[in-house]
């Protein structure tokens, strides 16, 4: 009996230690099964949740009952209680279920975009037509308006070109801008300010004339000032505001791809609205070519900012070709007028702008707003 006594006792241990194994094991299955229902009711409802509001998106709720009871479930899962929640099939519906979600809040776009594509070629021999561009950027909206699908734009962006009698030079600025815009996952929209008559051109104040029709549009933050005939070459360069004024056009084709001289401001630049304020907009009294954008460097530093730049790689730009336009010839006074921003610019600038509005068009790839801006006042007799 002595001899048997130990075997009993293996044997005996033997079969709890199978039984202990077979009960976790049941265990360990129970769990599995309940895993697996546990998902397929949580992809149900998940699918039903999506298909609900995508085929019926404008609906506000007449009959979500089904859904209700799915919702429950959903919410409660992850609280102690789960279980007896899940059993809950009388759903009294929430406030908060009534109403279509809100869409999830958009990422911020990142700072440099991954579509971007760098250096790009530019060219302006092949034929342009509106038609085209217009099929190429089928996802701007009327009036020139464009924000990011998939991300929240840290700026909201005017883009102001001042323009008479360049159609022809618009369709590639369109034709190239457009899709380097949205690749910078810009929110923006694109104003063309268009002087009336035949008077001297005066860029200056038809931007300012852009900075406030634009924003009689939409609370833009940010102002891109750009002439029709400059399009950027590389795409890297992007188009919103910084924490200094920013000068965009610094290596430009015409000057051999150099700063022209260090206060250069011309071209395209811009600036938040902040930074525009505090320099009291752009001067109004400089009709016909040239220093209207010293002035503008002036304000800049005499409010203590300073101009931002790109790299030297990245700022370049290719001008369109063509003749100088007519009534825009240089402006003899502008050296003299120079000398004076400190003394004018308090009083001449956007605090001082008026103009007449005389229509406001949208296209489908930009509005065209045309305004009567003046002309110049009487030279003085020189004797
Ligand atoms: C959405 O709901 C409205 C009214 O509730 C209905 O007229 C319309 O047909 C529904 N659309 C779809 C796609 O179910
Ligand atoms: C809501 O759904 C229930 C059952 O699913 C149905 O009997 C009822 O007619 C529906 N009500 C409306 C307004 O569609
Ligand atoms: C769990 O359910 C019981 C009975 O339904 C309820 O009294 C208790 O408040 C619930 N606990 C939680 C955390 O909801
Ligand atoms: C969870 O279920 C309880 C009923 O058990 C319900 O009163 C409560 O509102 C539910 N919570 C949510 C977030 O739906
Ligand atoms: C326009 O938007 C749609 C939907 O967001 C997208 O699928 C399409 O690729 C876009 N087209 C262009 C030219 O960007
Ligand atoms: C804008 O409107 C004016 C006046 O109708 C017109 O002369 C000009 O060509 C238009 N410009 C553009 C770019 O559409």
């Amino acid at each position: 009996m002595h001899q048997v006594g130990p075997g009993r006792q293996a044997m005996t241990r033997l079969m709890l230690g199978r039984t202990l194994e077979r009960i976790c094991k049941a265990v360990l299955l129970l769990c599995l099964i309940h895993f697996l229902i546990m998902m397929i009711l949580y992809f149900d409802v998940y699918s039903q949740r999506f298909d609900l509001f995508r085929r019926n998106g404008s609906r506000t709720n007449t009959n979500v009952s089904a859904g209700t009871a799915h919702h429950y479930f959903l919410y409660n899962v992850t609280r102690a209680n789960a279980t007896a929640a899940c059993l809950t099939t009388s759903p009294s519906p929430q406030p908060e279920d009534q109403q279509t979600p809100s869409p999830k809040p958009l990422p911020p776009c990142p700072e440099s975009p991954p579509g971007l594509v760098g250096r790009l070629l530019i060219e302006f021999s092949s034929l342009m037509t509106m038609e085209r561009v217009q099929k190429e950027n089928p996802n701007v909206t009327n009036g020139g308006r464009y924000t990011p699908p998939d991300c929240r734009a840290r700026w909201k962006v005017a883009i102001i070109i001042p323009f008479r009698h360049r159609e022809n030079h618009l369709k590639y600025w369109l034709h190239y801008l457009h899709p380097i815009l949205r690749r910078q996952k810009i929110d923006y929209g694109l104003y063309i300010i268009n002087q009336l008559g035949e008077e001297t051109f005066n860029r200056a104040k038809l931007l300012n004339v852009g900075y406030s029709e634009a924003l009689k549009d939409s609370e833009y933050d940010c102002f891109i000032f750009s002439d029709v005939d400059l399009i950027p070459m590389d795409d890297r360069n992007i188009y919103h505001c910084y924490d200094q004024p920013r000068h965009f056009a610094i290596a430009m084709d015409k000057f051999g791809f150099r700063l022209p001289y260090a206060g250069y401001f011309g071209g395209v630049s811009g600036l938040s609205k902040k930074q525009f304020l505090k320099i009291n907009g752009f001067p109004n009294e400089y009709w016909g070519w040239g220093g209207e954008d010293d002035d503008i460097y002036n304000r800049i530093t005499l409010n203590g900012m300073k101009v931002s730049r790109p790299d030297v790689r990245i700022g370049r730009y290719r001008m369109i070709k063509h003749e100088r336009d007519k009534h825009n010839e240089p402006n003899p006074q502008r050296f003299n007028k120079i000398q004076n921003t400190k003394n004018t610019m308090r009083k001449d600038g956007i605090s001082s702008l008026s103009y007449r509005l005389v229509h406001v068009r949208r296209f489908p790839l930009y509005t065209n707003i045309s305004v009567e801006i003046g002309k110049p006042p009487p030279r003085p007799f020189k004797g």
